[in-house]
């Protein structure tokens, strides 16, 4: 299968074939996605709360999404590899995001970075742009905002917030993005942005019109318990499965089964 570029990427909404995008943050994920066959790799700064154990996205470092950034890269071969700029790593000024989107990709080997923000990020994006970095957008709802946003809701539901999201959406573009991240907004919306827009959408929890569909790697795969938003799709529970198999090896070692003659030595 060819390699994916930003190039196939735009080709794919051309001819209407759906774009299928994941987050992996380490090596044994990144290469098993990759050979399933996803477009794109994200190195979400979702590392923090799904990997890291913070409470939000918030504390996740340029070092953090290296060091992630790194292990991916070296598990792929077709998939196109995005890293997210973590928060306060593009909002201070030009230079500083420059110089932060351009660690993600000669450390880290990343070939592309996403940033959270629409008409506020114009400048920034098209700065990036100019460097030849490429560049995704993420408007809706954009986890670096939560204090703005007061929690993790859906976007755009008014007439108001809808009219921004649009303009925010039009200013992505205009900034040289090649692809958006649409997050928690109504599938009406979402239908709008994706036919005004010439880049492909990618969305999440933003309905079947998008030209693409993105999940946290760690939801689709159930591999932890507790609140799920209504637009995550566990497609298995990895968590019981594991919990199953550690306390099937707990057992066989406090009753001498494991190891056998077959796993020993002589
Ligand atoms: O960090 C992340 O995982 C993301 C996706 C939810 C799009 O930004």
């Amino acid at each position: 299968m060819d390699k994916i570029t930003i190039l196939s990427l735009q080709q794919m909404k051309d001819e209407k074939k759906k774009i299928t995008m994941l987050t992996a943050y380490d090596f044994p994920m990144a290469s098993l996605l990759d050979q399933c066959g996803v477009d794109i790799l994200l190195v979400g700064d979702s590392v923090g709360n799904t990997i890291l154990g913070y409470e939000n996205t918030l504390p996740v470092t340029m070092e953090e999404m290296i060091h992630h950034t790194k292990a991916v890269v070296k598990g792929r071969k077709r998939s196109l590899v995005v890293a997210d700029m973590p928060f306060m790593s593009y909002q201070v000024s030009i230079e500083e995001a420059k110089r932060n989107a351009g660690r993600l990709i000669k450390e880290g080997g990343a070939e592309a970075v996403k940033v959270e923000g629409g008409e506020n990020v114009e400048p920034v994006i098209r700065a990036i742009c100019e460097i030849d970095i490429p560049v995704m957008g993420h408007i809706g709802l954009t986890p670096q905002s939560i204090h703005r946003m007061g929690g993790y809701h859906l976007q755009g539901k008014e007439e108001k917030q809808r009219g921004k999201l649009l303009a925010d959406a039009l200013a992505v573009e205009r900034g040289g993005a090649f692809a958006l991240v649409l997050e928690v907004i109504p599938l009406s919306l979402a239908r709008e942005v994706t036919q005004l827009l010439k880049i492909p959408t990618i969305g999440i929890g933003a309905g079947i019109h998008c030209d693409g569909q993105v999940l946290v790697i760690n939801d689709l795969l159930g591999v932890i318990s507790g609140f799920r938003p209504k637009f995550v799709k566990k497609y298995t529970n990895l968590q019981e499965i594991i919990a199953q198999a550690v306390k099937e090896f707990i057992s066989e070692v406090s009753e001498e089964k494991f190891p056998e003659e077959k796993h020993s030595f002589t």
